[in-house]
């Protein structure tokens, strides 16, 4: 079983696309990471496991919001803690704190998928499966790198699972 693979996309529709046959496979409990900088296509990939875990409406940026719950084929959180890394290195007050005010270990402990944008160390020893999306260099303005590593053992199966589906 891989713990780390890498996945080219040339087009947001086909990071969607990646990002629907995870969601098709995910299970309550799952914790996805998704890093990279701004623009990168978090979201965009965010919207493609949602429509694959089976959520009709459309799913935006919760950057202002921080999370986001909608309900399908199982619960899916989708969080953007952006926002309060941000807070922590502007007011000097610790991460923990602010994650301890918005209630982020009932998150941790719920039985939905979470999914995470900006996750930082928010996330540190989960089982997870953290993925980076990196740009291509100029001028392949619309190709992403998808890195993809799992952390755990359940996180490795969900990986395995879904390498196997991009082949098809
Ligand atoms: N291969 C690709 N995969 C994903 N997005 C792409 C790709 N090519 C171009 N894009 C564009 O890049 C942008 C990605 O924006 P998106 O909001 O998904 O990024 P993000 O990583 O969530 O940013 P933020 O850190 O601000 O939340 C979109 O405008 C999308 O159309
Ligand atoms: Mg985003």
């Amino acid at each position: 079983m891989v713990d780390s693979v890498s996945i080219r996309t040339q087009s947001p529709e086909q990071t969607r696309r990646v990002g629907q046959k995870l969601g098709e496979l995910l299970q309550p409990g799952d914790v996805v990471l998704l890093t990279g900088d701004v623009g990168a296509g978090k979201t965009t990939f965010s919207q493609g496991v949602a429509t694959g875990v089976g959520i009709g409406q459309p799913l935006t940026s919760p950057t202002f919001t921080l999370a986001a719950e909608y309900s399908g084929r199982v619960r899916l959180v989708h969080a953007d803690l952006y926002r309060l890394h941000d807070e922590a290195a502007r007011s000097g007050r610790p991460l923990a704190e602010l994650l301890a005010e918005i209630g982020w270990e009932d998150e941790l402990e719920s039985d939905a998928v979470l999914l995470v944008e900006w996750p930082g160390v928010a996330a540190a020893g989960l089982d997870a499966l953290a993925i980076e999306l990196v740009r291509a260099p100029l001028p392949r303005l619309d190709e992403r790198e998808l890195r993809c590593r799992a952390t755990g053992k359940r996180s490795k199966q969900r990986l395995d699972e879904w390498v196997k589906r991009w082949l098809f």
